[in-house]
């Protein structure tokens, strides 16, 4: 499975080399993609890990002060970089139509585009998941090709399930599951909002996931162990 770490603007410099250390203490067979705060991923490459970004300049290169391009994350050893994060779409005013420019930045560079989708509760309430879904994919993602497409990675958030402890029902993620892999049959699909060391024996019921993006849990190798343990 493909276990992506999302850090988000946590740990200062002390602090992740200190949770360097724990986090290389974890074995696993697992596909493990850690993705720190921009400042440290100059010192995030170990050897049995993946380095991801958060985000990516959708511009390519030169006079955009305080952007980061996809190729000087290349050049860090970066081979992910997650995208369209629900708090950056509402932080940041993020659009689908960026959105997909970063993803094509990304892809020129080699870089692996973790998609984030997801709704909000409202959206939800109002029954319209699948059109939101389906917005979201669309947009981000009609530059690509066939080959792109299945290289992709999507990761569905439900926006009321992050940092809330609440998640969906095995019932409400399988039907999401069915209707994104009707959309992209050959693409990899991550489960993403509080997922946690006691939920994983209940989300591993739905087989269809092919594995999760962590933000809270990340922060602590001794819980993301026991996760990782239940998983197998
Ligand atoms: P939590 O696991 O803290 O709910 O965060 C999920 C997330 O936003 C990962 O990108």
């Amino acid at each position: 499975m493909i276990i992506a770490l999302n850090h988000k603007s946590n740990f200062n410099q002390e602090e992740f080399l200190n949770y360097q250390e724990e986090f290389k203490k974890i074995q696993t067979d697992h596909t493990m993609i850690l993705c720190p705060s921009t400042i440290h991923l100059a010192q995030g490459k170990t050897s049995s890990i993946f380095l991801g970004a958060q985000n990516v300049s959708a511009y390519e290169k030169g006079a955009y002060t305080g952007e980061v391009s996809a190729e000087q994350l290349k050049s860090y050893g970066v081979s992910y970089c997650i995208v369209g994060h629900s708090e950056r779409r509402e932080y940041q005013k993020e659009t689908n139509e960026e959105i997909g420019t970063k993803i094509t930045r990304l892809f020129q560079n080699g870089i692996i585009p973790i998609l984030c989708i997801g709704e909000s509760k409202e959206e939800r309430e109002e029954a319209r998941v699948k059109e939101v879904l389906q917005e979201e994919l669309e947009m981000a993602t009609r530059n690509l090709t066939e080959e792109e497409r299945n290289r992709l990675i999507i990761a569905y958030e439900p926006i009321w399930s992050i940092g809330t402890g609440v998640i969906p029902t095995n019932d409400e993620i399988h039907e999401v599951f069915d209707f994104i892999k009707g959309l992209f049959p050959n693409t990899k699909v991550l489960y993403g909002g509080s997922a946690n060391e006691q939920n994983i024996e209940e989300l591993k019921q739905v087989k269809t996931i092919d594995g999760y993006l962590l933000g809270g849990l990340s922060l602590h190798p001794d819980k993301l162990k026991l996760f990782l343990d239940r998983l197998n």
